[in-house]
């Protein structure tokens, strides 16, 4: 931890999580909490809920929780120090430096050095632009229309026909050469040491979503190879994490994002005024950054090249964007290949329309699916419609699944009724409606949770630990049968034991537990220590045996476990005479509450 623990205490404490979240999310009051629609999954009906009193969030459906901090993290991508930070200048507190360990200091300084050689490189390629030596560059630019503006905000600039200038510039500016190497800027070669990677090319700076340069494409002006030379990934230039553009999108008011394949599609479309337009770095679409695409965005448009690559691509991406939830669209670009050539020669308000009427998805698949089978042969059209069949399973919920099977059945003239057959049977043969695959992180909660032993006992500890959180006041019937080591599960462990320390001094604060864990999956895990729930409890008498029985099982499995244990653990022997003592009297007891 880099910050004392009260510092972290004070700054969740100062800032309400009912507050922050709905800055992010649509909130309504109902009873003691806040419910609204999940931002860290896609659902249609609210799950997500927001507790003052316990100064949490909990999703019923994914499982999602923390606290505002894990809140931060989570939505805004952060780490745990700089959602601190962040919610220290909300609440006006002021932070010490951070006490890191050598080698995350030694860290933090390279990605600092590289953040500061990659933007005075960027500096440098924009200077050259502006300077004579760049006229080839200017003119290229110019002539494929980019207004003198667009190319300022994107920081265009060109890398001489010299093959070691921004060498010799960077280390005249004091950068020592291995930062320049290793910020994929320049590399060592034996005959002619170290030399540029970029020479002769219009440069295109990438940018983090925060402006800050981390990497370049540089394009030929002509037909040579390659048409785009990358910077290799580094400290801070991870591929599958960054979008380019993002860092105008992210605050574009447009509801959806444009993506699409190529830089210059993008700075057109920016141009254009389409500032929601985002680009894959040179690679292919990955499930990082359609997570990313999440937090601002809720439809991606694709504008990918009207290719059968691009089309090719762009069925993968869809792929992606159902994984994490998303719904896309598919721009039709034709007759152009792409955006950029698309706004040249038709314009944006034609270019508005086709966003307008973008193809949703589903649709986009079957049609281009509809392609490899010849409609004429009955057998093969028949392949046809198993294929819609198969994909139409992939609709959790009926009344979605009916309106699409209606609405494809009417497109292609297939009987409804006959395709709800073919539905049916696919479902048959394969188990069930198949639901589309999350990410593992989405899925791990509650409802998904598998019926084993284990996990039963691991349920009965947290129904007890969240028992104690919203009614702190049964810690005296608790505290006669329940000791901490009974929590035979270790992460619930340290929870029950920081939990019985507070309520012996008779204070309760799930939330300051949340942050005395690090990372964002551990904080989610204590959440969920303090939602889970019994459902329907109605009488006095209900909940009176349902506390019971919690308790029971609690106890039984400690018994079990210590002696399994008798003979290696030290503690065991007192523990399995103290259980042993408690399941008797237990079994004989009524607790009342
Ligand atoms: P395209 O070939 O479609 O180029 O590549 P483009 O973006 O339309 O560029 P112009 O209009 O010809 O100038 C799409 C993207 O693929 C990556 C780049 O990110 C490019 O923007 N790419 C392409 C490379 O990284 N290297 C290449 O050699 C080609
Ligand atoms: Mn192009």
């Amino acid at each position: 931890m880099y910050y004392p623990d009260e510092l972290i205490e004070e700054i969740r404490s100062r800032n309400d999580v009912v507050d922050i979240i709905s800055g992010y999310v649509r909130l309504q009051k109902k009873g003691n909490s806040y419910f609204g629609l999940c931002p860290f999954h896609n659902e249609k009906s609210p799950s997500f809920s927001v507790s003052p009193g316990k100064q949490m969030y909990y999703c019923f459906g994914c499982g999602a929780g923390g606290n505002v901090i894990t809140f931060l993290m989570k939505y805004e991508n952060m780490g745990f120090s700089e959602a601190i930070k962040s919610l220290a200048d909300r609440a006006g507190v002021s932070l010490p430096e951070p006490e890191y360990s050598e080698e995350m200091k030694r860290k933090e300084n390279k990605r600092q050095r590289l953040f500061a050689v990659n933007k005075e490189a960027a500096r440098y390629f924009y200077y050259q632009l502006r300077a004579p030596q760049g006229k080839p560059g200017l003119e290229y630019l110019s002539g494929r229309q980019l207004s003198e503006e667009t190319m300022k905000q994107f920081g265009l600039g060109f890398a001489n026909v010299t093959s070691n200038d921004l060498v010799q510039y960077l280390k005249s500016k004091g950068f020592e050469e291995q930062d320049i190497i290793d910020a994929g800027l320049a590399s060592m070669d034996e005959r002619y040491g170290l030399h540029d990677k970029f020479w002769n090319r219009v440069m295109f700076p990438i940018q983090d979503a925060n402006h800050r340069v981390i990497g370049f494409g540089g394009r030929v002006m002509g037909d040579g190879k390659p048409k785009y030379l990358n910077s290799p990934e580094t400290l801070i230039f991870d591929k599958s994490r960054n979008l380019y553009g993002l860092n105008f999108a992210r605050t574009s008011r447009a509801k959806n994002i444009i993506l699409c394949e190529g830089y210059m599609d993008v700075i057109a479309m920016h141009q254009a005024g389409f500032n929601q337009a985002v680009a894959s770095l040179g690679t292919a679409f990955t499930s990082g950054q359609a997570g990313l695409l999440r937090r601002y965005a809720d439809t991606v448009i694709l504008a990918y090249d009207s290719d059968g690559a691009g089309v090719n691509a762009a069925m993968r991406a869809i792929g992606i964007l159902k994984e994490v939830g998303l719904p896309g669209k598919v721009l039709d670009m034709k007759p152009y290949k792409d955006p950029d050539e698309f706004i040249k020669n038709l314009g944006k308000e034609a270019f508005q329309e086709r966003i307008d009427n973008a193809e949703n998805s589903f649709f986009f698949e079957i049609r281009i699916l509809q392609q490899s089978f010849d409609m004429d042969d009955p057998g093969s059209a028949t392949n046809f419609h198993r294929e819609i069949a198969k994909k139409l399973c992939q609709f959790e919920e009926e009344v979605e699944r009916n309106n699409y099977l209606q609405a494809v059945a009417k497109r292609f003239q297939i009987d409804p009724d006959s395709l709800k057959k073919l539905v049916v049977s696919y479902a048959a043969k394969t188990g069930g409606v198949k639901p589309i695959e999350r990410p593992k992180s989405l899925t791990a909660h509650e409802g998904q949770k598998k019926n084993t032993p284990e996990e039963n006992i691991k349920k009965s500890q947290r129904l007890l630990l969240t028992w104690l959180v919203e009614e702190p006041e049964t810690y005296g019937q608790i505290k006669k049968y329940i000791s901490t080591e009974d929590f035979t599960e270790e992460l619930y462990r340290k929870v029950a034991e920081i939990l019985f320390a507070s309520l012996e001094k008779g204070e309760m604060n799930p939330a300051s537990i949340i942050s005395m864990f690090e990372d964002e999956e551990t904080q989610q895990q204590v959440a969920e220590l303090f939602n889970t729930k019994v459902v329907s409890l109605n009488t006095k008498e209900e909940k009176e045996n349902a506390f019971h029985d919690i308790v029971y099982a609690v106890k039984k499995n400690s018994f079990e476990y210590y002696s399994a244990r008798l003979g290696t653990d030290l503690t065991a022997i007192d523990q399995v005479i103290q259980a042993k003592k408690a399941l008797e009297e237990l079994s004989k007891t009524h607790i009342s509450l």
